[in-house]
């Protein structure tokens, strides 16, 4: 959502800005600008539609002159996506330019309050309101850093905001709550940004900003506060990883790129913590007296993280003999979940700032309950707020649909059920080790499913198929959990109709809508359940679908009779299959969203971090 980009230095700045918003498109926008420092002007070129669209306005950052300025792609929340709307927003009488992520809630009782005090306005934006409320102090006589301080006193709601002021010419303010912020430590210049990709060809030596902080700083110096506004010392943290884990290298999209880096990164998640045939959760102090204590673990995350959640339930539960519940974090904060001393809620997000799932962790901790998070950004507001953390070490994920980090998220709630199984005694030892041997091999089958081979068939179901309009994934089990990720796929990039069912649903209802042409993917890869699932087929089959099966290996022979075409992985155990199957159904998405033209890496309508309720 909304990315904020801000330079003070000595460099012309629009370029600066224009090429750190382009690193954060993958957040997701409908317009862009930016407003640049020049002496005493504050000059401001905003346009709805891509960024490309405002860099040719301005010609690429040279007909704005000056060297600070900040950057804006915005997401529409109040008011469409328009000109106007676009930020930044400059305050009635000029003097306050302010870029915006996140909803100021009270922004309608201001807006009264500073109408009825003479101020105009020119958007429908609740940013607006944040530019002439520190307007309104510092016209009351304060200066530019209390101003700032009074009006975010004021105002409710979550922000991440960069601010400047037609008289503090040398000088930009950051200050956030509940949306994420950067600081970037330059050689005689300073940045912040919505996220580190957007600076890092600029600068490695970053600081998370905390909520409440502000920042003041010029080209040369920076001054942090606090939210008591008590002065605080932040230390650079130095980013390690390279500018080109952010970019494309030589692949067509983001999406498929970190598909194809699913191996390593479900390696580097896996292999740190698999050490002479034990789980070494060294980084989490959840130890076996308080894994015996547990009665229930409730699984909280939004979106394909919470369907790792769906998939940890079958997991957890099958191995570890402890009752798991997967929730959505918009419904578990205000379902009045109960909570205390013996529920570990499990936190899951690729982003660390998804609202919803900020908020939920807040709630758990609030009730009493231990909090345990799977992150992949370091540093994010979830990571540090939860109490124990275990690292996804997926890298950065640029595309909006995800697919490495949902697999590395996978793989660490396998870890965790073999830890916990390891912890409670409720393996044999038999089993726990074929379990762990076959968590090693993980990595290199997925390498398997992303051959050429693979890749071509995949490529020639997804042209026989990207014309239809309307889509079932069907599957039992740990399928069906499966299912509700290779469904979400192709709706968010390819824009068609689908829906996951369990298979065994379908005749309770959906089976209705199958008519001649349906594409139906039924996924079976469950030994146990694999006739069952083939019964399904048929019914749909009688009823004109066309069937895409997914199976292993072994049941080629077996699944050719049933469908229409199908796709093979290769064996493991039933629990740790829905990590082989979810690559093909990437693979698939992503081929019908390229032959429908869509924007993969950027799929309408969609932010990669939903940093708002
Ligand atoms: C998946 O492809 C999504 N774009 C989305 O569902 C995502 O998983 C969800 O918004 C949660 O994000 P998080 O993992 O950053 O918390």
């Amino acid at each position: 959502m909304c990315g904020i980009v801000g330079y003070a230095g000595h460099e012309q700045a629009a370029p600066i800005l224009l090429d750190g918003l382009e690193k954060l498109e993958y957040r997701g926008y409908d317009s862009a600008g930016v407003c640049i420092g020049d002496g005493g002007a504050l000059r401001v070129a905003k346009a709805k539609g891509r960024l490309a669209h405002l860099s040719e306005l301005i010609d690429g950052g040279r007909s704005l002159q000056g060297t600070i300025g900040i950057g804006h792609t915005r997401w529409a929340t109040h008011g469409a996506p328009s000109d106007e709307n676009s930020h930044p927003h400059i305050a009635d009488s000029g003097k306050i330019a302010v870029v915006h992520n996140g909803i100021i809630e009270n922004y309608l009782k201001l807006k009264e309050w500073l109408v009825g005090l003479g101020k105009r306005f020119h958007s429908e934006t609740d940013t607006e309101v944040v530019a002439n409320l520190i307007e309104h102090f510092y016209d009351e006589g304060f200066d530019f850093r209390m101003s700032v301080r009074k009006a975010v006193e004021r105002i409710e709601g979550s922000y991440a905001l960069g601010i400047m002021c037609r008289d503090y010419p040398d000088t930009l303010i950051a200050v956030k709550k509940d949306s994420p912020l950067i600081f970037g430590f330059g050689d005689g210049c300073n940045y912040i940004a919505s996220d580190v990709p957007a600076i890092l060809k600029y600068t490695r030596e970053v600081c998370y900003l905390d909520d409440g902080d502000m920042v003041m700083f010029t080209a040369s110096d920076a001054h942090f506060f606090n939210g008591a506004g008590d002065p605080v010392e932040k230390r650079p943290e130095h980013i390690t990883w390279d500018t080109s884990a952010a970019e494309k290298g030589g692949y067509a999209h983001f999406m498929l790129k970190e598909i194809h880096e699913q191996p390593k990164a479900i390696r580097d998640t896996l292999s740190p913590r698999m050490k002479d045939g034990r789980v070494v959760l060294d980084d989490i102090r959840l130890t076996p007296e308080y894994l015996k204590s547990l009665s229930r673990v409730y699984v909280v995350a939004c979106g394909s993280a919470y369907y790792v959640g769906v998939q940890s339930k079958y997991i957890i539960e099958k191995l570890c003999q402890l009752p798991v519940e997967p929730v959505l974090a918009s419904e578990f904060r205000y379902a009045d979940p109960v909570l205390g001393a013996d529920t570990l809620v499990l936190i899951i997000s690729q982003s660390g700032e998804t609202a919803d799932t900020l908020a939920a962790l807040r709630e758990a901790k609030a009730r009493g309950a231990r909090t345990l998070a799977i992150v992949n950004v370091v540093g994010s507001s979830i990571a540090k707020l939860a109490d124990d953390v275990i690292y996804t070490w997926a890298g950065p994920e640029i595309a909006v649909a995800t697919t490495k980090a949902y697999s590395t998220q996978l793989a660490v709630v396998d870890l965790l059920a073999l830890y916990f199984a390891q912890c409670l005694g409720t393996l044999p030892q038999a089993r726990y080790d074929q379990l762990y041997g076959e968590l090693q091999q993980l990595p290199a089958k997925v390498e398997r499913l992303l051959t050429e081979e693979v890749i071509s068939r995949i490529q020639y179901d997804a042209s026989r198929f990207f014309n239809n309009r309307d889509v079932f994934y069907i599957g039992r089990n740990l399928d069906s959990a499966t299912c509700l990720e290779g469904s979400l796929k192709l709706k968010e990039i390819a824009y068609i109709h689908s829906e996951a069912y369990a298979a065994g649903e379908l005749k309770h209802g959906p089976i209705s809508l199958i008519e001649d042409g349906t594409l139906v993917v039924a996924i079976a890869t469950n030994p146990a359940l694999f006739d069952k699932t083939m019964s399904n087929v048929k019914e749909v089959k009688a009823r004109g679908a066309e069937v895409l099966g997914l199976t292993t290996e072994r049941f080629a022979d077996e699944i050719a009779k049933s469908v229409d075409s199908a796709i093979l992985t290769p064996e493991t155990d039933p629990l740790f299959q829905p990590n082989l199957s979810i690559v093909p159904l990437q693979c698939f998405a992503y081929y019908v969203a390229l032959m429908r033209g869509c924007d993969v890496d950027k799929p309408r309508n969609l932010a990669k971090s939903v940093t708002v309720e």
